[in-house]
């Protein structure tokens, strides 16, 4: 008997960030709840599918459809989380200089400075999406990527270490949308750089292993 998946939207207390507002939060979060819905939507309907065993010729659209939509719903609600858990009332600003994450950023791109060049550049280029450092569990190192929708340019089994949404709908109420610098300049400023160390895999660094 097939398990129903049924995933509840987590709740994040972040009012108060410099340069995000609470009304974009508000919104923000009613959005990923939507994710959180249409997954389990999905699910039971796919589940319903499944119930007398196999997956009849009429019901091929429907399942084929559900089933590519996914992806997209998935990590759509996966992302979120991952976005609103890197974000934290009194941010920082900098990760401390002794953190391993510093370290990562030190071995994979020289300094930090180059990989944050890196990450906001991503961060800026046209189009809808995300940007994410991700780790990669098998040497430790990480590499900054654009993700298109939510689904597209993930890489399997790597670990996001920090996501930063740049679709639209994450600063229009407080950005033109040309501002989206701006808006990557409040997101840096209210990065949980605790929340970022915690995902990070440290003891699995071995650059030599990528070489
Ligand atoms: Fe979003």
């Amino acid at each position: 008997m097939l398990q129903a998946m049924d995933y509840k939207a987590k709740q994040f207390n972040l009012s108060g960030l410099q340069g995000i507002s609470d009304k974009t939060l508000e919104m923000h979060f009613k959005l990923y709840e939507g994710y959180v819905k249409c997954v389990n939507e999905f699910n039971e309907k796919i589940a319903e599918m499944l119930k007398d065993g196999k997956v009849d010729q009429d019901e091929v659209p429907a399942y084929s459809e559900l089933t590519r939509r996914l992806g997209f719903e998935y990590n759509g609600m996966v992302l979120h989380e991952y976005y609103f858990e890197n974000l934290q009332k009194q941010g920082t600003g900098m990760p401390a200089s002794d953190s391993d994450f510093i370290k990562a950023a030190q071995t994979t791109f020289g300094t930090y400075d180059l990989w944050k060049t890196d990450f906001v550049g991503i961060g800026k280029m046209r189009g809808v999406g995300w940007a994410i450092c991700d780790q990669d569990p098998k040497t430790g190192m990480i590499s900054n990527h654009w993700i298109t929708l939510h689904e597209v340019g993930n890489v399997a089994g790597f670990i996001p270490i920090l996501v930063m949404d740049v679709w639209e709908h994450a600063f229009i109420l407080d950005y033109a949308p040309a501002d989206r610098p701006k808006y990557i300049e409040a997101f840096f400023s209210n990065i949980n750089w605790q929340a970022v160390e915690g995902r990070l895999r440290s003891k699995r660094i071995t650059p030599s292993a990528a070489a």
